[in-house]
């Protein structure tokens, strides 16, 4: 990842001066001269130094209407902030390969300094498709400046506050490790969604086994999942399991939960029957959930 090869290169006080840029963004879409140096505290010689320097290597984009010079991060700032935060804080100490490309999303493997493994989601929504933004405007409510800064990470702590209730419960979801800016550093499991494999050794146990954490997250958490399907359910060869991709989620006592509930339930039925014959009831199912 670009952010990733560019950390090594920067020092703390080109850190500062993008916080600074950060902070200003709050703001406005793009941050003068004049307020980033206030914010960084530097005196204006060191301010535009590192703003050249960073500005150099592609972490920030500059406007300069009207005589009046003023910078903005792009995405790739943003992402050392967020990689360097989890660096210092020793969560991370060196990135792996790309494992998924979601559409609101990327995600990398990641490593500690004793080695363990983790998978990085990084939120990357209003890359593609506004109509995910669309769905944050009753958080953000009436904001004029409506950053993409601010809704990613908004996301990353949405889906890492669902991610610790339901993994309090302890059950087949990642168990969160961090989160920072739009970032979240989460438990990996070596394997493949659902959807890609050919062919699984137990397809009936597997079945009983993502209706049993549905209801269960369901009955304990609260929580429905929302975007149930195949491609959110990430599996091994031994037939573990980790049910990911909790952004989307809604709690039990939401307008339309039931109906979001019974889809979640269909999904994962129309699935198992096309492509392995298992008899499934989905209304059933739903009256066993909601009955106990
Ligand atoms: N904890 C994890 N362990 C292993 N692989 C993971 C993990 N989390 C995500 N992945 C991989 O990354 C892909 C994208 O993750 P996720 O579904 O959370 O992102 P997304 O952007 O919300 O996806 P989309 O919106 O397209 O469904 C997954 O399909 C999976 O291959
Ligand atoms: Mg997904």
């Amino acid at each position: 990842m670009e952010a990733g090869r560019l950390l090594p290169d920067l020092e703390k006080e080109d850190f500062r001066i993008l916080m600074a840029i950060e902070q200003g963004m709050k703001k406005s879409e793009y941050v003068k001269v004049s307020d980033i140096r206030f914010y960084s505290r530097y005196p204006m010689e060191e301010t535009l130094y590192r703003l050249k320097k960073v500005h150099k290597i592609g972490l920030t984009i500059r406007n300069a209407a009207q005589y009046v010079v003023s910078y903005k991060l792009n995405s790739i700032g943003y992402d050392v902030l967020a990689l360097h935060t989890l660096v210092e804080k020793e969560i991370i100490s060196q990135l792996g390969p790309l494992l998924g490309k979601g559409k609101e999303s990327d995600v990398y493997s990641c490593m500690d300094d004793e080695e363990n493994i983790f998978a990085l989601k990084i939120y990357r929504m209003g890359r593609t498709s506004f109509r995910n933004i669309k769905r944050y405007r009753n958080i953000i409510g009436n904001r004029t400046h409506l950053s993409w800064l601010y809704v990613n990470r908004l996301a990353a702590k949405r889906e890492y506050n669902a991610l610790s209730k339901i993994y309090d419960i302890n059950l087949k979801t990642p168990k969160p490790i961090d989160y920072n800016r739009h970032v979240i550093v989460m438990e990996y499991l070596r394997g493949k969604e659902l959807a890609y494999y050919k062919d699984i050794d137990d397809p009936e146990y597997i079945f009983q086994e993502i209706i049993k954490q549905m209801r269960l997250i369901y009955q304990k958490a609260d929580l429905i999942h929302g975007d149930m399907g195949e491609f959110n359910i990430v599996a091994d060869k031994d037939g573990n399991i980790l049910i990911i991709d909790w952004l989307q989620s809604v709690s039990a006592d939401h307008p339309n939960a039931i109906r979001i509930l019974r889809r979640d339930i269909k999904n994962i039925c129309d699935y198992f029957r096309k492509k392995y014959h298992i008899e499934c009831d989905t209304g059933e199912i739903l009256e066993s959930f909601l009955k106990e």
